[in-house]
């Protein structure tokens, strides 16, 4: 794919972080946008950011955690713009908590927003896709959901489940022209930590060292935009915490040692 201009994308997460910078760099390609989240207040600046470089960017608020929701949304969504090309799953929310402290309510709510609400959300769109013929479904991961990693046990097994469910649905879909890509960044500069949620549910509002030292997530969107026009299956996206993912595939003794270390 050479050029993005005039695709019809959907990006959720749109009202932050890695979603938001997106949403701008693709506008910048000039494709037509649908942005999603919950914080309306937020996707109108994101949108204003995105209409000085596209001709059609709307807004449709989305709760992922609530499926009558996702296909009010599907439907009004298709019903403007008759189709989807690039859906890009990337909203999700993180963790910082010990299992042995977090009740398992907090991991279903974990579990409902970044991968339930991302499979919901993808078939919903996928009849769409079969029937045009083409389409490109993107999934944002992490490079935790390669590895385990402390204070995320819930977070890491969504990862670890959307890149089982996405690897599947990409062999599924090899001999439909759908492709799919999944984009596994390490540690990106945005509010992620700050909403992460903890063991009670409230918020972590913490901005960690990690993130706070991460790559920004322009640079991040822009790389997710180049994977795309190359339709690349897999994207790891960072600096040298990517390391990690190497290390843990052909080092696990030393993996265990340094993930034990991890405190934020
Ligand atoms: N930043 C990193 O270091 C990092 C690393 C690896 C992977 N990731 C992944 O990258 C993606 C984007 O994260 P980010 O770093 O940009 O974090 P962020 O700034 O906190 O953005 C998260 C986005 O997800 C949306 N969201 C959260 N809960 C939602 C729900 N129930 N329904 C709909 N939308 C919801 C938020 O919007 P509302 O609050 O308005 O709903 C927001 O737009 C996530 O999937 C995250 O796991 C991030």
């Amino acid at each position: 794919m050479k050029t993005l201009k005039n695709k019809k994308i959907w990006i959720t997460g749109a009202s932050s972080g890695i979603g938001k910078a997106l949403a701008v760099a693709l506008a910048r390609e000039e494709a037509l946008l649908v942005l999603s989240a919950r914080n309306s207040h937020a996707l109108k600046q994101t949108q204003k950011a995105c209409v000085k470089h596209t001709s059609f960017c709307m807004i449709q608020p989305l709760n992922l955690s609530d499926s009558a929701q996702i296909q009010q949304a599907v439907q009004k969504v298709t019903e403007e713009l008759g189709n989807i090309d690039i859906l890009i799953n990337n909203a999700g929310i993180s963790q910082r908590s010990l299992a042995r402290e977090t009740p398992v309510d907090i991991d279903r709510r974990i579990m409902e927003v970044n991968f339930f609400g991302m499979v919901q959300l993808t078939k919903a769109v996928l009849p769409f896709m079969l029937s045009q013929g083409s389409g490109h479904i993107v999934a944002v991961s992490s490079i935790t959901g390669k590895f385990g990693f402390p204070l995320r046990t819930a977070y890491s097994a969504s990862k670890h489940a959307i890149q089982g469910f996405f690897e599947s649905l990409r062999a599924e879909l090899t001999d439909d022209n759908i492709k799919v890509t999944i984009v596994s960044p390490g540690r990106i500069k945005t509010n992620i930590s700050l909403n992460a949620i903890t063991a009670d549910g409230s918020a972590h509002k913490k901005m960690d060292n990690g993130q706070a030292g991460g790559m920004s997530p322009e640079k991040c969107a822009k790389r997710i935009v180049r994977g795309i026009k190359k339709q690349r299956k897999e994207m790891l996206i960072g600096n040298k915490e990517i390391l990690m993912v190497y290390i843990h595939r052909w080092l696990p003794a030393l993996y265990h040692r340094l993930v034990t270390k991890v405190k934020n």
